[in-house]
């Protein structure tokens, strides 16, 4: 009996050690940095008169099932942005070249301002 919960608290010493850090560390690099630029330019809009972003846009769900997100299946990188029909209105944030793998945007019907990153052209 004793034995048993020996190398019970043993087990749960070890899963505590080798396993939490690394199931953690795992959770917080899951975030991309697609991610990140994206909710960027979430945080840049002022309106969104239909909350069409916030029924997925979320870290907790990956960028590749946002509305209006298109990836690179290879990559799993944001290939296109397509926000047209969404009344948006906003700012293009500096970071959004970021998105390197975007080939295809499309903001018809919403009104951002700023300056489409020198990359992009
Ligand atoms: C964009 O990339 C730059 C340079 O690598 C980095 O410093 C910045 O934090 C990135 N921005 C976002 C929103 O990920
Ligand atoms: C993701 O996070 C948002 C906001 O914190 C929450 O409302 C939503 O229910 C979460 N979705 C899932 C699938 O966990
Ligand atoms: C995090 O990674 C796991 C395992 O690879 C994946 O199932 C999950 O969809 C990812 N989450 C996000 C927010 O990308
Ligand atoms: C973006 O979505 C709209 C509406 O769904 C569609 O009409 C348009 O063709 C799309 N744009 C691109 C570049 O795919
Ligand atoms: C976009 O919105 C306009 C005006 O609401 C509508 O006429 C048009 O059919 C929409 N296009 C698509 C592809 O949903």
């Amino acid at each position: 009996m004793e034995k048993a919960l020996r190398s019970f608290l043993l087990t749960l010493l070890l899963l505590y050690h080798y396993v939490m850090p690394t199931s953690a560390m795992i959770i917080r690099t899951n975030v991309s940095t697609d991610q990140l630029t994206l909710l960027s330019l979430k945080s840049q809009i002022s309106s969104y008169p239909f909350h069409y972003l916030d029924e997925s846009w979320f870290l907790n769900i990956s960028d590749c099932h946002w509305v209006g997100v298109t990836c690179d299946y290879r990559h799993q990188r944001v290939k296109s942005l397509n926000l047209s029909n969404m009344t948006l209105t906003g700012k293009i944030p500096r970071d959004f070249g970021n998105l390197t793998f975007l080939v295809s945007l499309d903001l018809r019907r919403s009104n951002f301002h700023g300056n489409l990153p020198q990359e992009m052209g």
